[in-house]
């Protein structure tokens, strides 16, 4: 039978519609054959029936709509035709639309924390004259250019096959005037005439969510451009856990996996050059920082055992490799090189933040909360550095919650409630749904009011008093308890109530606890209480897009003065610029990822004591109105 998929994809900035056809046997889910076929579906938990994200409008004979399905979509939609991916299996001839999900409008972190370091890259130019070729002196290309590198005091230097082969052509063309660029002793360019006034070099993130690059000039360390994409494997599950299940399934999974990621990695080299009119060929190093697993499916080693305990990685110091090897289109001879991981779940892009944000070096008792589906936090006092990472799953990227979305068009970013509710939406449009920052606001808000009380149960209209009608009509009992409607049907843009639900308030309530409790942890090992912190850090963008103040008020970080926390935005990949300019922070990076410690919580069992204490919110939020409210002109770029 035959599978016709049709999607949109954006092609130098147009829209356009790609159509597939395949074939299958009818043995394998919609998503399986999609992934098959390299055909991206929007798959947040991984295909387990979870999320409801992998919609599909069918036309034609499918399968039964399985129970799951029937849950996570509304009878409306089952009306339509839509189905969810991992459940629909054809029974003959079907046509599969994939709509354009809201990834394709996701708003990306791409600024981070500055530092002034200065430029001293490991990678060097060398202007050269070889000698010419003599009838008397039969020695090759190769030998004279290593001979006259020598004579420079560069002893011992390899040059690879990939630049031998077209030196005959370089040297000749350029009257043997050429310059050499040099990795250690690994020649890595041979170019004709003097070229010794432009050296260029990566620096990238590889999120589990985006994948962020910086072109950068080494002589200066200045940054001349950056793009950002969504990170290719998102099709294969939002968090780093669904991916590792993937990988480990198969060598052709991991190959899947690293091939997203090497493309992703492409579209934004590429994009660099658009903007810059660099050509790839100039980039000649790369510095890359991710989290472990992210590191692992990049160089296509398998993260298996990351997942499994004891939760031990392939390798956790710096990996160097060439971008030939990774398939990276830049100068094939360009070394890459990995920043050390601390451990299966703090990896090189918490290494990147402790070198851009200087933690090691500060005096004080710092804490740095990086916020994501897994949080890593490192504390730092007297020299000392600790660190965890805790699952707070993706709730606060809006997926499991009912009306969640990731911070695009038609995102609720901000919420205020007072005789009624106030929101702000991204973009000239309707609200379709409500994103991280929206959500944290909105639990703040309706803590604040008492809507929501500190065990996190959505309270009865009839057992609120004070409150106005307008906000007593938004609460009402749905298909699972209590749900809070935050637009109504007719201001929200597909036409349905935009609604918190009492399932919806638990998952944030155990997203929120995660993190607070690995703080908790790591200031119980310091001896470090929430009034002693001289500074909060927030790194990576949930840090720097959320309201400080809403998340303290639902006990997501600890209470310390507000002046104390400091948005640090993508230091991850400042922090792999800085290693790229700096051979000093290159060494820098191995060292305190040697050094700092490591705690795994999940062997704790003070870990499910400050979990469970973590989940409550805070009490004294129910009656502080005034003294709490938000400050909506605190200055902010865009939600999370
Ligand atoms: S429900 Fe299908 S991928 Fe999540």
């Amino acid at each position: 039978m035959q599978v016709t998929f049709i999607w949109h994809e954006q092609i130098d900035g147009r829209w356009s519609q790609r159509q597939k056809q395949v074939t299958t046997s009818g043995d394998m889910t919609v998503l399986r054959l999609a992934r098959e076929h390299d055909i991206k579906i929007d798959a947040t938990c991984g295909g387990r029936g979870r999320c409801g994200r992998c919609k599909i409008v069918v036309h034609g004979p499918l399968n039964q709509v399985s129970e799951i399905e029937a849950q996570l979509l509304t009878k409306e939609e089952l009306a339509r035709g839509i189905r969810l991916a991992c459940y629909a299996r054809p029974l003959g001839d079907i046509q599969v639309s994939i709509p354009t999900g809201e990834t394709e409008l996701l708003q990306i972190l791409t600024e981070g924390s500055k530092q002034v370091v200065a430029a001293e890259p490991d990678v060097a130019k060398e202007f050269v004259t070889v000698d010419k070729p003599q009838l008397e002196t039969p020695d090759g290309d190769r030998e004279r250019l290593l001979e006259t590198l020598k004579r420079s005091g560069q002893q011992d230097c390899h040059l690879p096959l990939g630049i031998m082969s077209s030196l005959p052509e370089i040297l000749r063309r350029a009257d043997h005037q050429v310059t050499v660029t040099r990795w250690r002793n690994h020649i890595v360019a041979v170019e004709s005439g003097d070229t010794t006034d432009e050296l260029f070099g990566l620096a990238f993130d590889i999120g589990t969510t985006t994948v962020v690059g910086g072109l950068i000039d080494l002589y200066q360390g200045k940054e001349l451009a950056v793009a950002a994409r969504l990170n290719g494997q998102a099709a294969y599950g939002a968090d780093v856990i669904s991916r590792v299940e993937y990988a480990s399934n198969g060598a052709s999974q991991l190959r899947r996996l690293q091939q997203a990621v090497v493309d992703t990695l492409n579209g934004v080299i590429s994009e660099l050059h658009e903007k810059t009119g660099i050509s790839p060929e100039k980039m000649c190093r790369v510095v890359i920082v991710g989290n472990t697993c992210m590191q692992h499916l990049a160089l296509g080693v398998s993260p298996t055992y990351i997942a499994r305990s004891p939760y031990t990685p392939a390798f956790s110091r710096r990996f160097d490799v060439s971008a030939g090897q990774l398939g990276l289109a830049v100068n094939p001879e360009a070394p890459v090189t990995f920043l050390p991981n601390v451990a299966g779940f703090v990896g090189a892009d918490t290494v990147g933040v402790v070198v851009a944000t200087g933690l090691a070096n500060q005096d004080g008792r710092v804490l740095m909360v990086d916020i994501g589906t897994n949080g890593e936090i490192v504390m730092s006092h007297g020299g000392r550095m600790v660190s965890c990472s805790t699952a707070a799953g993706p709730a606060f990227e809006g997926a499991q919650i009912s009306s969640g979305m990731r911070a695009g068009e038609g995102a609720i970013e901000f919420v205020e409630i007072g005789e009624d509710i106030e929101i702000e939406v991204i973009g000239q449009t309707r609200p379709r749904g409500i994103c991280g920052s929206g959500l944290i606001d909105l639990i703040a808000e309706l803590l604040k009011v008492g809507i929501i009380d500190e065990t996190g149960r959505l309270q009865d209209a009839s057992e609120l008093q004070g409150l106005s009608p307008k906000l007593l009509e938004r609460i009402r009992t749905g298909e699972a308890g209590n749900e809070f409607v935050v637009v109504w049907s007719e201001d929200a843009a597909d036409g349905s109530d935009i609604v918190l639900t009492q399932r919806d308030v638990r998952e944030l309530q155990l997203a929120k606890g995660a993190i607070r409790a690995g703080t908790m942890i790591l200031q119980k090992i310091l001896g470090i209480k929430d009034e002693d912190i001289d500074e909060l850090l927030l790194a990576g963008a949930f840090g720097n897009y959320i309201r400080k103040e809403s998340a303290m008020r639902m006990g997501l970080l600890p209470r310390v003065p507000l002046e104390k926390v400091r948005s640090v935005g993508n230091a991850a990949r400042v922090g792999a610029r800085l290693c790229l300019i700096s051979q000093g922070k290159l060494e820098e990076a191995s060292r305190l990822a040697k050094s700092m410690d490591y705690v795994e919580l999940s062997g704790r069992p003070d870990f499910q004591e400050a979990f469970m204490d973590a989940m409550l919110f805070p009490q004294d939020n129910l009656s502080s109105q005034d003294s709490t409210k938000i400050n909506k002109n605190v200055p902010r770029d865009h939600a999370v």
